[in-house]
C-alpha cells in the first residue's frame, strides 16, 4: 500500500528517508514526499511518480534537517496528483502528516473540521489527521496524538512531525515498526525502511502511539498510559534488496529461484514439528491466502487430500467473512502469506481467532503482523521479494508445502531436493525458447491457460501473472470446464496455454488441445513431452516425482510475463495500479 518512515537522529533526514523511501517503494509508487523540520518550520517536498524521479525533479534529498517524515503513496481516496501526495499539513503549517492505511469516518470528521474553519488542500481521507492534531496541539504532542487517535476509524498508520521538531507515530491495524540506531530513531511501515543503519526494532502493536522527543522514545496506549516493548533484533540478510546484475528485481528474482528450493528446505526441526502435529490434530482445516498465496492454498488442499489424506477447505481471504460460519476452537485455519501484511488475511484470522481457532502461517517475513499473531508460522526464508508480482516467493510456498506434505505422509514423496534444485536452474535458463513465444503473444487480447488437477492453481497464477505483469485479458480454466462455456471462445487470434505434463492428467489435456486448434486457436503446450498439436512448445523437464511438477510449470509462466511486459513497455517491477502489500479492504 503506501509506506511511512519518520526519522529523528544526529545526521541529515532527507537524505536518509529518501533511500529509505527507495527500499520500501514496493508497497506503493503513484507520488512521493518528505517534510524535514528546519529552524523552527517544517518544509515540505512531494509530487508525483517514482522515487528517484520525484528526487531528480525536486531535490528532495537536499532538505535541511535532522528531523523528517517520508511517504510514498498507493492512491486510494483521490487521485494521483502533487495535491494528494503526502506529506498532508493542516492550517497553519505546524504540523506534517503521513498516513497508511484507510480512515473510515473522513468524510464526518471532514465535514465536522470545514465547519468549524479548517481549509482542506487535498481529496485525501489522510488530511484530516493533520488537522485534528492542529487542533490539539496547544495541548502538546501527547495529548494530540491520544485526542486524535480517539477520533480516527479505520485502519492506520501515521507519522507526524510537529512544529517544536517531535516526531508522534501511532498504529492501528496497519504496521508500524521502531528503529533503534545509535544515533537516532527511525518510525517505519517496514524494517527495510530502516535496516541499513540499525538492526534493532521495536513492533508496536495496536493501539500504541510513539514519540520521539530530545532523542527520547516514549510509547503509550490510547489512554496515554505507558508500553513497555522489547527491542528485537532484526536479521540482516532482509536488507539484501540489490538488484545485482539484472535489468530488474522480477528477472533476478525469477532467476533466484534455484535458492528458493534450497532455502524453504531449511527449517527448525521444533517448528516444523509443532506446525505439522497441529495440522495432524485438527478437527478440520480452512486454509486462506490472497492473489498468489491463494494460489498456493489450492495446491496445499491437493497435496493434503492426495499425500496427507487429510481433508482441507479453501477460502479465498476477501471471501473469509461469508465462509467461516462453521469454524470452531478444534478447527486450525493455515494462513498463506508472502508479505504477512495483506489486510484481507489479516482479517480472516481475526475472524478465526474469534471462533477459537488456531492459526498456523506460512510467510516470507518472519518479522509481520501475521508471523506474530500465529501459533506455529514456517518461513519460506527466499529472502526480500521487491517486484510486485509474486515469483519466488510462490515458488518458495510451493516447495514448503512439499515439505510439510512429506512430513506428513511419512516420507512419501521423492525429496531430492538438491537434484530439483538443478532442474529448476535449467528451467529459468530456458528463457529463449520463451521469448520465441513472447514475440507471438505480443498483440494478443485474450490468452486462455488450461489445466487439471495440481495444473489447474498454476493455470489461475499464470493468468494472473499475465494479468499483472503484462496487462492482457487472461483466464486459468480447468481443463474439463472447456466444453461447459469456454469453447465458444476459441477461434483464431485466441492464445491458449495447455499445462500438460505427462501424468494422469495427460491424455484428456491433450483432448482438450484437439479441440481448441480445430476451432482455430493457437496452441502452446508447456509439457515435458512434445506433441504436434501444440503450435508451441515450451518444454520442461520429465520429473520423478509429479507433485513438483507446478513449479516446473510457472516458472515459464512467469518468464512469459515477464517478456510480454517488457515487449508492451510496461514495467515488470511496479506494474500499473497494483501495490506488493495491500493493507486496506
Ligand atoms: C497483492 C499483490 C499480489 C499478491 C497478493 C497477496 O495483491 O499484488 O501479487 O499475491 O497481494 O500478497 P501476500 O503478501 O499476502 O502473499
Amino acid at each position: 500500500m503506501c509506506s511511512i518512515i519518520g526519522y529523528k537522529g544526529k545526521n541529515a533526514a532527507a537524505p536518509i528517508l529518501v533511500d529509505s523511501l527507495k527500499r520500501m517503494e514496493y508497497r506503493g509508487y503513484d507520488s512521493v514526499g518528505v517534510a524535514t523540520f528546519d529552524s523552527g518550520s517544517i518544509l515540505v517536498r512531494k509530487g508525483t511518480g517514482k522515487v528517484i524521479e520525484v528526487n531528480k525533479n525536486l531535490n528532495i534529498d537536499q532538505m535541511a534537517g535532522k528531523i523528517g517524515i517520508g511517504h510514498t503513496r498507493w492512491a486510494t481516496h483521490g487521485g494521483v496528483t502533487d495535491k494528494n501526495a503526502h506529506p498532508h499539513s493542516a492550517c497553519k503549517n505546524d504540523i506534517a502528516v503521513v498516513h497508511n492505511g484507510i480512515i473510515e469516518n473522513y468524510r464526518e470528521l471532514k465535514e465536522e473540521l470545514a465547519s468549524s474553519g479548517h481549509t482542506f488542500a487535498s481529496e485525501t481521507d489522510s488530511e484530516v489527521i493533520a488537522h485534528l492534531l492542529e487542533i490539539h496541539y496547544n495541548r502538546g504532542v501527547k495529548k494530540a496524538m491520544i485526542e486524535t487517535c480517539k477520533r480516527l476509524q479505520g485502519n492506520y498508520a501515521f507519522v507526524a512531525v510537529f512544529q517544536d521538531g517531535t516526531i508522534g507515530g501511532a498504529r492501528y491495524e496497519e504496521p508500524l515498526i521502531i528503529g533503534v540506531a545509535n544515533d537516532g530513531y527511525f518510525v517505519s511501515s517496514d524494517v527495510l525502511g530502516f535496516l541499513e543503519y540499525t538492526d534493532k526494532a521495536i513492533f508496536l502493536e495496536n493501539g500504541d502511539i510513539c514519540i520521539v522527543d530530545n532523542s527520547k522514545l516514549e510509547i503509550f496506549d490510547f489512554e496515554g498510559k505507558p508500553i513497555a516493548h522489547p527491542i528485537t533484533q532484526v536479521a540482516w540478510e532482509l536488507g539484501d534488496i540489490d538488484k545485482g546484475k539484472y535489468a530488474h528485481y522480477t528477472l533476478k528474482e525469477i532467476n533466484e529461484q534455484r535458492l528458493t528450493v534450497v532455502h524453504a528446505g531449511r527449517q527448525d526441526e521444533a517448528v516444523m514439528n509443532k506446525f505439522c502435529d497441529i495440522l495432524a490434530g485438527a478437527k478440520d482445516i480452512y486454509i486462506t491466502g490472497s492473489g498468489t498465496s491463494y494460489h498456493s492454498a489450492l495446491i496445499f488442499k491437493h497435496m493434503l487430500a492426495r499425500f496427507g489424506k487429510i481433508r482441507a477447505e479453501t477460502v479465498v481471504s476477501s471471501e473469509s467473512q461469508y465462509a467461516l460460519a462453521s469454524m470452531d476452537d478444534k478447527s486450525v485455519l493455515v494462513a498463506i502469506s508472502q508479505s504477512g501484511e495483506t489486510a484481507d488475511v489479516l482479517d480472516t484470522v481475526r475472524l478465526a481467532r474469534n471462533q477459537g481457532a488456531e492459526i498456523l502461517s506460512i510467510v516470507n517475513v518472519t518479522t509481520s503482523s501475521l508471523a506474530r499473531v500465529s501459533d506455529g508460522c514456517l518461513s519460506t526464508n527466499c529472502g526480500p521479494e521487491i517486484g510486485v508480482a509474486a515469483t519466488k516467493s510462490f515458488t518458495g510456498q510451493l516447495a514448503l508445502i512439499y515439505n510439510i506434505t512429506d512430513r506428513l505422509c511419512k516420507n512419501c514423496l521423492e525429496t531430492e531436493r538438491a537434484e530439483f534444485a538443478v532442474v529448476v536452474e535449467n528451467i529459468v535458463a530456458n528463457q529463449a525458447s520463451i521469448m520465441k513465444v513472447a514475440v507471438q503473444m505480443k498483440d494478443a487480447s485474450d490468452i486462455y491457460l488450461l489445466g487439471r488437477s495440481l495444473h489447474y492453481p498454476i493455470a489461475l497464477e499464470g493468468a494472473l501473472k499475465l494479468k499483472e505483469l503484462a496487462y492482457v485479458h487472461a483466464e486459468g480454466i480447468a481443463a474439463g470446464e472447456l466444453k461447459h462455456g469456454p469453447l465458444a471462445l476459441m477461434e483464431k487470434n485466441t492464445f491458449v496455454i495447455m499445462i500438460n505434463p505427462r501424468d494422469a492428467t495427460f491424455n484428456d489435456t491433450i483432448s482438450n488441445a484437439h479441440e481448441i486448434k480445430a476451432r482455430g486457436a493457437t496452441v502452446i503446450g508447456i509439457s515435458d513431452r512434445k506433441d504436434d498439436v501444440y503450435d508451441y512448445w515450451i518444454e520442461i523437464p520429465h520429473l520423478k516425482e509429479e507433485a513438483y511438477y507446478p513449479i516446473a510449470e510457472v516458472i515459464p509462466l512467469q518468464i512469459l510475463a515477464y517478456q510480454l511486459a517488457l515487449a508492451k513497455n510496461a514495467d515488470p517491477d511496479y506494474p500499473r495500479n497494483l501495490a506488493k502489500s495491500v493493507t486496506v479492504r
